[in-house]
């Protein structure tokens, strides 16, 4: 059994090597119903399965934060049936955490633009956040219509408005002032991104926050993922020498 299959098995040198936050690019959903010669909507389908096992799985063992990459804003591009059935599977997701949400203790945000979801989706978004706000346990980040650069557009947009109305100097902008009006504010960066699929690439996810992430790629499609591979990124992050820009 790996090391990080319980938290109470969790030995403390090897606790300290636990990202305290991880990113996760949840792709591949596609590919995998294709070669099932099933529509994509079920590859997604399945994706969503995954993402409560793990997500859970990420609690279980005493991770403090987790964000998924659930809808991107370029993703709005898919067919208009694609777009639908991810839609359905976080109404359906929503749903259900709003009924169990007194069973587990963690606390449920999404990070994106909302003005651009459907109404009903927004205000199941607001009760989710309102009644896991006081959860002590794993923060889970869904993003959701979020991109990266988006994000930074709006973060200068408001440190702008402050230079206009006087409340800020020019010299005055620095890194924290930019990480405090990102979505994730308060939170720390992401120490893991992992992407399965066999894709190395970012995707416009968190592009701030991954500046000295340390990457796991895995060739495993989305809905295929367990915890046993969940397990083996783990123990690649522990093996990594993170030196942020140090020696
Ligand atoms: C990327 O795979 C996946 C997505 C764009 C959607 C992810 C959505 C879910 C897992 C379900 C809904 C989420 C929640 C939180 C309930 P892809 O379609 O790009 O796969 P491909 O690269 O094989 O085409």
């Amino acid at each position: 059994m790996s090391l990080f299959h319980r938290k109470k098995e969790v030995s403390l040198p090897t606790e300290r090597l636990l990202p305290q936050h991880i990113g996760i690019i949840m792709d591949g959903n596609g590919r995998w119903a294709k070669r099932r010669g099933l529509p994509r909507q079920a590859g997604h389908g399945y994706g969503a399965r995954v993402f409560r096992t793990i997500t859970k799985y990420c609690e279980k063992i005493g991770i403090r934060y987790v964000t998924v990459y659930a809808f991107s804003t370029e993703n709005w591009r898919r067919p208009q049936e694609e777009v639908d059935a991810i839609m359905n599977l976080l109404r359906d997701y929503l749903r259900e955490s709003l009924r169990d949400f007194q069973k587990e203790n963690i606390r449920t945000r999404f990070i994106g633009e909302r003005e651009a979801l459907a109404p009903d989706i927004r205000a199941l978004i607001e009760e989710a956040e309102s009644s896991t706000a006081h959860k002590t346990g794993m923060v889970l980040n869904i993003a959701l219509n979020y991109g990266g650069r988006d994000e930074l557009v709006h973060a200068m947009r408001s440190l702008a408005e402050e230079v206009k109305a006087g409340r800020l100097s020019p010299e005055e902008i620095d890194e924290t002032r930019i990480s405090d009006r990102l979505y994730t504010a308060g939170q720390p960066d992401p120490d893991m991104i992992l992407r399965p699929s066999g894709e190395y690439r970012l995707s416009n996810f968190m592009i701030w926050q991954a500046a000295y992430s340390e990457y796991v790629f895995q060739d495993i499609l989305w809905p295929d993922y367990r915890q046993k591979d969940l397990d083996a990124a783990l123990e690649e992050y522990a093996r990594r020498n993170r030196r942020f820009g140090g020696i």
